[in-house]
């Protein structure tokens, strides 16, 4: 049998056929780099960032240029991932071959970035990366197989001198730099009110890192967070006041919340959530980072601590601009990209509706493919391959064993729908055609 290859972003890829699921339409979005387009909602969202975190010391070294092709070992092994960890399943995540894969988050190039601070590359305590990840996962409104993070750490020397009677070096510069941020916290035009009930029982700290530490640290991590959240909200907020016929609640002080969550590198680790029009809305996880990642980035045994948060940029983006289905961000339509400008946070008008066409697929599983279950997001890819952004939703609607001969027939129902034009029938009854083909050939399923 002759070797495959793919080209991802300029590198050819020897492919493994027990590995690799990464589809040419994939493959197709890693160039596009839409959080590095200064007049792109992810892209402005991004900046804006950025310069608020930067605004008080400029501690943080950018990085975005970052290829998503990464190894197993960026994106799992060095951050601590057990061997079963379902992040790591092929049903989740798009592997180029037995070793590469997309990177399916940012924190993939902390050890890399650690190691350029330890080296003296990176003359800056901290540094934030943002980047295109790629996930397995069903479609709708709001889920797409790419979207953005961005990776934000800063790290501190300890002073482990000792000097009897004096506080060690980091812990007052930490005190200092806290009373700093708690200080533009303050300043900020729309107050936070936060919610935290978390404490260390369930989520313990690490056994290197002192009480103070631990504290300082959190802290630090928390409000930098939370000034990033009341920064951009804000902003949202002042433009729902110019508008004249806006017809949602204006809040007047942005609420979150401090609740525990688990990270293979990081302890204790939390995520925030923040109260926006009636949903609590989880938007970035983040905690201290373990001393094992630390160490393998290159850092002496407990010479340094850490914090890291992973901020998910495309479902801030999506509310701030009031984007109503997450496709837009990937359409080429200048009726789109028009809308934007530089630096400046505004209300999208969607520039056309066309309505959506549902049909449904329904086959037989096989006795094979009952064994070796066809997974949900397996249905999407083929579905996806074929039709591309035509595709508003893919789901499983039924599901049902036959009495008598004990097979499984499931139901899939698509729904078909262009952001920017009219998809007549006799093209849905091709693409339709199509999926109905694929499925049989791909999995041998009887369609029905
Ligand atoms: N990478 C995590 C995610 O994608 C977020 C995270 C980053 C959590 C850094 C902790 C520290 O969910």
């Amino acid at each position: 049998q002759a070797v495959k290859a793919v080209e991802i972003n300029g590198q050819k890829y020897v492919t493994d056929s027990s590995y690799t699921n990464v589809t040419p339409s994939i493959i197709g979005l890693t160039g596009r780099s839409l959080h590095l387009k200064e007049c792109h909602p992810v892209g402005i969202l991004r900046e804006a960032i950025e310069k608020k975190l930067n605004s008080i010391d400029s501690a943080f070294t950018v990085y975005n240029e970052f290829k998503p092709v990464v190894t197993r070992f960026e994106n799992f092994d060095s951050l601590g991932f057990p061997e079963d960890h379902p992040g790591r399943s092929k049903s989740d995540t798009y592997y180029v071959n037995g070793e590469y894969l997309l990177r399916t988050h940012t924190s993939a190039h902390e050890m890399e970035c650690f190691n350029r601070i330890k080296s003296g590359k990176s003359g800056k305590p901290g540094f934030l990366i943002s980047a295109d990840v790629y996930r397995r996962d069903e479609i709708d409104r709001t889920h797409y197989p790419v979207f953005h993070q961005m990776e934000g750490c800063r790290v501190w020397k300890r002073d482990r001198s000792e000097v009897s009677g004096k506080e060690p070096a980091h812990i007052t510069r930490l005190r200092a730099e806290l009373a700093n941020l708690e200080e533009q916290l303050s300043r900020q035009a729309t107050k936070v009110v936060v919610e935290d009930d978390t404490s260390l029982e369930d989520n313990p700290k690490q056994e290197y890192m002192t009480d103070i530490e631990v504290d300082l640290c959190s802290r630090h991590l928390k409000r930098s967070i939370e000034l990033v959240m009341t920064e951009v909200f804000q902003r949202k907020i002042e433009s729902m006041k110019k508008l004249e016929n806006n017809t949602s609640e204006i809040p007047s002080e942005l609420r979150v919340r401090w609740i525990k969550a688990y990270f293979p590198w990081t302890a204790p680790s939390w995520e925030i959530e923040v109260w926006w029009q009636g949903d609590w809305l989880e938007l970035c996880g983040c905690g201290l980072v373990r001393e094992e990642v630390l160490q393998r980035a290159g850092f002496e045994p407990a010479s340094t601590i850490s914090w890291a948060f992973g901020l998910g940029l495309d479902r801030i983006a999506m509310l701030l601009f009031e984007i109503p289905d997450i496709r837009l961000f990937w359409t080429n339509d200048n009726r789109f990209h028009d809308q934007f400008q530089k630096q400046v946070i505004n209300t999208f008008k969607p520039y056309s509706k066309y309505p959506g066409t549902v049909r449904d697929v329904a086959f037989w599983l096989t006795k094979d493919n009952q064994l070796n279950k066809i997974h949900e997001n397996d249905v999407m890819e083929i579905v996806r391959n074929v039709a591309g952004d035509l595709i508003e939703s893919v789901k499983l609607v039924d599901q049902f064993e036959h009495p008598k001969t004990g097979r499984i027939s499931q139901c899939y129902r698509i729904n078909y729908q262009s952001m920017d034009r009219n998809i007549t029938n006799s093209e849905i009854n091709k693409l339709q055609e199509q999926v109905r083909n694929q499925l049989a050939e791909t999995y041998g399923v009887e369609v029905r």
